[in-house]
């Protein structure tokens, strides 16, 4: 009877919510962020740098510059770098003359993303 208590506190341990991650993936949310903000210029039509956002497997794929997401590894993912690259940079992403910029909640899900798997 003892034994058979403890396997039911140990089951509904391991299935409690808080074991379940929350990751933001590319379906759920990124891509969406990718295709309002970004996907003009790095897309079907136009990629500029050789860079699409269009799907998962382009991103990560990279442009001229080589892989630009290093999934687990946001702080070497030039991608994010560019985010924070003062606004003369033409470097810095997306180009300051876009009205769509991002919003520090869109960087940090990126961010989020990227530390989790790039998904
Ligand atoms: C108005 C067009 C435009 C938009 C919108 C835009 N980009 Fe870019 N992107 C460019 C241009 C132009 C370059 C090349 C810049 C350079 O190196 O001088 C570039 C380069 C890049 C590169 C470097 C690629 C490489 O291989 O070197 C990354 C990463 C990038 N963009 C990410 C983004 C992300 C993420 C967004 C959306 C948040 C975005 N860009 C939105 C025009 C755009």
């Amino acid at each position: 009877m003892k034994r058979h208590l403890f396997a039911l506190f140990f089951f509904a341990g391991v299935s409690s919510p808080t074991a379940i991650s929350a990751a933001p993936t590319f379906k759920k949310e990124v891509g969406a962020v990718f295709k309002a903000k970004c996907t003009k210029c790095h897309g079907l039509l136009l990629k500029q740098k050789g860079l699409s956002l269009r799907n998962l497997k382009s991103a990560l794929k990279g442009g001229e510059s080589g892989a630009v997401i290093i999934p687990g590894k946001p702080d070497e993912s030039l991608l994010l770098k560019q985010f924070a690259l003062p606004k003369t940079d033409p470097k810095r992403m997306p180009p300051i003359t876009e009205k769509a910029q991002l919003t520090a909640a869109e960087k940090k899900l990126i961010e989020e993303w990227i530390r989790a798997g790039a998904k």
